[in-house]
């Protein structure tokens, strides 16, 4: 069996689900279920005797040890993170505890039992760490994109964080010889998307006939990934990545902030048009932007694609279409997330950010 943390949350949900999906292998999904973690977007495993889930945190040595001894997964990918950007320049202390700390708990815990196992189950054990492209800092408009040895470089309190977890994983490998895999990866969307991140929550917000708040002058670049793509993108580096290596995953799609909202607005003209028939391009509505705000992002995928074969198989185009028409078709589950510390958290965010 597997090991996966925060397999609640948006990209760990997606991971589990299609894991699933393909194989039988057991998973336990140790998720501590903060604001971001919910139980609902893995229901459809309610009663699946290969999803074992559990409430708890990464960072809780005892309960990882009993875990580790009492499951004796092969591998474990740990996706437990906080993970929003935003809310790091409001608050960086659960970021520092998660992410640095949660993750160094949960290395030596690994260190312990990997150090017990024997023979082949020792050869074969895999610690996949995944993380961001957003270690390696802010490009300028003709830069190369990220190269997996591109400096280090994170400018938030979130990517520094990661960047952190990331140099202790590199060095659990290097002092300890555990074997370890690491993926940055850029920009996900898709499916489970919590809306406090830009396409969900642009999506809401325009459904809700809100303003469309874009930061800054909305030039600011990612490269944007359909999530299920980057879950098949782990599979593949879990099983034939080679130990010790890092491998960049993007979408080969670098889009300015403001052309996605556009993008958002034309496909909700088309699927669910406004009741003025006017477009929800009038709602977007440009805001303060954000401190220390990275101007682009850029992925080089070519060492996946060259070494393990690994390449997106959607287009912005069809994974922005699946993605909005499954906001369409989940309501339920977006009511059920704007629970009262969302709305707080939208309040906390926004007001204040002059138009
Ligand atoms: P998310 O915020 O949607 O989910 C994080 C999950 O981790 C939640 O279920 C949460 O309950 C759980 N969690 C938080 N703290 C925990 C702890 N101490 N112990 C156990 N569980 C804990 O995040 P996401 O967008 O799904 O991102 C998952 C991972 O992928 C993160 O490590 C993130 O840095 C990385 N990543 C995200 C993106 C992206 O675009 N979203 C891109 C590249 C990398
Ligand atoms: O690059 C990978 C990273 O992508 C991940 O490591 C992070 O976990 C993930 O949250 C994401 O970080 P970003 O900061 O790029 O994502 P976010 O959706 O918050 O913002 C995307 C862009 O949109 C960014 O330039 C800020 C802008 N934005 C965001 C919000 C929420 C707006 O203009 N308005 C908004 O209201």
């Amino acid at each position: 069996m597997i090991l996966v943390t925060g397999g609640a949350g948006f990209i760990g949900a997606n991971f589990v689900l299609d894991w699933l999906a393909q194989s039988d292998e057991t998973v336990i999904n140790l998720d501590a279920l903060t604001y971001a973690g919910n139980r609902q977007n893995l229901e459809s495993l309610a009663r699946d005797e290969r999803h074992l889930f559990v409430q708890g945190d990464i960072g809780d040595s005892i309960l990882v040890d009993r875990l580790l001894v009492q499951h004796r997964p092969r591998a474990i990918i740990n996706f437990a993170a906080e993970s929003h950007v935003d809310r790091s320049i409001h608050g960086p202390e659960d970021f520092i505890q998660t992410n640095i700390v949660g993750t160094f708990r949960l290395l030596e815990a690994v260190r312990a039992y990997w150090n017990e196992l024997q023979d082949e189950a020792k050869q074969n054990f895999r610690f996949l760490h995944v993380s961001t492209d957003e270690v390696y800092g802010s490009l300028v408009k003709d830069d190369p994109a990220f190269t997996e040895t591109h400096r280090y470089e994170p400018n938030s309190p979130y990517s520094a964080s990661k960047a952190a977890s990331d140099h202790l994983v590199r060095a659990y490998h290097h002092t300890y010889g555990l074997p370890v895999l690491t993926t940055n990866c850029s920009n996900n969307y898709g499916p489970y998307h919590f809306p406090e991140k830009l396409i969900p929550l642009m999506i809401i917000n325009a459904l809700a006939g809100k303003h469309l708040p874009v930061y800054g002058d909305g030039q600011q670049i990612r490269d944007w990934l359909y999530v299920k793509d980057h879950c098949s993108a782990i599979r593949r580096v879990l099983e034939a990545g080679k130990v010790g290596e890092v491998y960049n995953i993007g979408g080969w799609n670098e889009k300015p902030n403001i052309d996605i909202v556009h993008t958002v607005c034309a496909l909700l003209d088309e699927l669910q048009a406004r009741a003025d028939s006017k477009s929800y391009r009038e709602q977007i509505t440009y805001v303060t932007d954000r401190p220390g705000h990275d101007r682009r992002y850029a992925i080089d995928a070519s060492k996946i694609e060259r070494e393990l074969g690994w390449k997106p198989t959607e287009t912005f185009e069809t994974g922005i279409r699946k993605t909005v028409q499954w906001y369409l078709e989940n309501q339920s589950w977006v009511a059920n997330v704007q629970s009262g510390s969302y709305r707080e958290w939208v309040e906390k965010n926004y007001t204040g950010r002059t138009a």
